[in-house]
């Protein structure tokens, strides 16, 4: 709150009338009544909304409901079918991302829009068009350390965005946004690939810039975000805007029946623990990151049939390196990968394919999918080789459009039809694609990396659903997720992860959020208990 907004509240006591001074407050940003339509889709029907100085405003809808065209629209990415734009009360017409930039709007992407060969400096003054010939990098470094300063954005302006953590990353994109003056920061799931931590410290940011008068979108899937940053809440369905509230008047299971449109169940069946023969066994495993710094120091282990075995720990500990080490995507120093009864350790990713193991990419758009092609062609991506796809060597055209269609059902992507180029889903139903297919194909290991994120309630409660259901088909599942509460929901065991290192393994019904939270700090388990 600035002192001006304290001294109000103040003076005019009770919240009653403090609601109503935030409602008094100016409207900087409107947009009025906003179509956007695709070949098959319309992905903004009639939309309007107002935005207030200071305020958060939080977007809510299920995947491909039509957040980020929405905003995309505002940013000038796309072009609205109808509809108008205004900002501080003067209609605009936003053509470009240049002329949203000039007006103060601001947008981070869902996927980050960076040069990872360029230093954070460069990144930062990168197309803006007023600067000299020869920019004063000393002085531009200068305003960044000031601005980092101010809002507690910590990050060097010398350094590589290659050699940053996705945390880092993050920050660098929103200094960007205020080193050009945005007063509107549009912010599409910033948080869908943070740590717990480093979702805090947005938080702290979000807070300062609402203090210096600063007014946020803010898109995301988890409702308790939803409830601590943002004063109002809109609800999107199939491009319709179903609801909009203040936050304070409503709670997580309201929105998400608003969102989903019936009851959402955050529990699940899962027949009895029957764990069977060892599926995946890692034995002594160490391996090195990609500066060839040791990241895994002799870690054992085993997943079995009709187990989920879950790796908790914040992101950055090994995980990636230990996914790798089991999926024959990186060389392993020392120790052994063992797939079923067969030495895996160091053959080629297509090896492990053969011998049944499945991966659900943390890095979905990068590894998971071809985006130019079609949403069937990457669904049958995987099983193309073999029955029933094919026959003889010859492709069989009639069961590849049965089956996309069934998963296309199964697992709810929202897309027009299968024919439809994958790039062109939203976020969350290309991951879901992805999903569908890896899922479908698992035949022993099923290896998922983060996979709820960036999924809406919905469809994070089928995929958990989907994990249950390979496990009690008897095969394993290793599940790496940052989220505690779905380990304990649906892992049988976990393991927590801490420089390169298990802490402890733990049966899930024999623990709580406190000691994961606490072995994930660097604590064994022997200290504790
Ligand atoms: N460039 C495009 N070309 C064709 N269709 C598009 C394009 N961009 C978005 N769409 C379609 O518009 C609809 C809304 O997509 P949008 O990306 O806005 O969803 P979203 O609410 O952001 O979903 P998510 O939570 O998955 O990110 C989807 O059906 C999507 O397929
Ligand atoms: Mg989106």
């Amino acid at each position: 709150m600035s002192d001006n907004h304290a001294k109000m509240k103040h003076s005019i006591g009770t919240s009653n009338r403090w609601e109503m001074y935030l409602d008094n407050r100016e409207v900087i940003l409107e947009m009025r009544n906003i179509t956007k339509k695709f070949p098959g889709v319309t992905a903004n029907d009639d939309i309007s909304f107002s935005l207030k100085k200071g305020e958060v405003l939080a977007l809510l809808g299920e995947n491909g409901a039509g957040k980020s065209s929405l905003m995309n629209v505002l940013v000038g990415l796309y072009r609205a079918d109808a509809g108008s734009i205004y900002v501080n009360g003067q209609k605009v017409s936003i053509t470009s991302p240049s002329v949203s930039s000039s007006l103060g709007i601001g947008m981070i992407h869902q996927e980050f829009m960076l040069v990872d060969t360029m230093t954070v400096a460069e990144n930062i003054i990168l197309g803006i068009k007023d600067l000299n010939l020869v920019p004063d990098m000393k002085a531009i470094s200068e305003k960044i350390s000031e601005i980092s300063e101010q809002y507690q954005l910590k990050v060097n302006p010398s350094s590589y965005i290659w050699q940053l953590s996705v945390g880092e990353r993050q920050r660098v994109e929103i200094l960007k946004l205020i080193f050009r003056g945005a007063n509107i920061l549009i912010l599409d799931e910033p948080t869908a690939v943070l740590t717990p931590q480093e979702s805090k410290e947005l938080n702290g940011i979000i807070n300062q810039m609402k203090k210096e008068g600063k007014s946020a979108i803010f898109i995301t899937h988890k409702m308790d975000e939803v409830m601590a940053f943002s004063e109002d809440v809109y609800v999107l369905k199939q491009g319709k805007l179903v609801a909009s509230k203040r936050t304070s008047d409503t709670n997580p299971k309201e929105l998400a029946r608003m969102m989903v449109g019936r009851e959402v169940l955050f529990q699940f069946d899962k027949g009895e623990y029957k764990p069977g023969k060892s599926v995946l066994t890692v034995k002594d495993l160490c391996a090195v990151n990609s500066k060839g710094l040791e990241a895994l120091k002799t870690i054992s282990f085993e997943v079995k049939s009709g187990e989920i075995f879950g790796i908790a720990g914040v992101a950055g500990n090994g995980q990636q390196q230990l996914i790798d080490s089991v999926t024959g995507l990186q060389k392993i120093r020392c120790g052994s990968v063992y797939i079923n009864e067969s030495d895996c350790s160091n053959k080629n990713p297509i090896d492990y394919i053969k011998a049944g193991v499945s991966y659900i990419p943390s890095d979905r758009l990068g590894m998971g999918v071809a985006g130019t092609m079609t949403v069937l062609n990457n669904l049958a991506m995987k099983g193309y080789r073999d029955k029933p796809f094919s026959s003889h060597g010859l492709l069989i055209k009639s069961y590849f459009k049965k089956f996309a269609e069934n998963m296309i059902d199964l697992f709810r992507i929202s897309t027009p039809g299968p024919e439809t180029i994958v790039k062109f889903l939203s976020g969350g139903n290309i991951q879901k694609a992805i999903l569908a297919r890896e899922i479908d194909s698992c035949r022993n290991l099923l290896v998922a990396a983060y996979p709820s994120r960036g999924l809406d309630v919905g469809a994070t409660q089928a995929v958990r659903t989907r994990l249950i259901e390979q496990r009690d088909e008897g095969k394993a599942v290793l599940l790496v997720s940052e989220e505690l509460d779905e380990l304990l929901m649906i892992a049988d065991r976990i393991a927590v992860m801490f420089e390169g290192e298990f802490m402890g393994i733990v049966d899930s019904s024999n623990t709580d959020r406190e000691e994961l939270g606490l072995m994930m700090t660097g604590m064994k388990r022997d200290q504790v208990k």
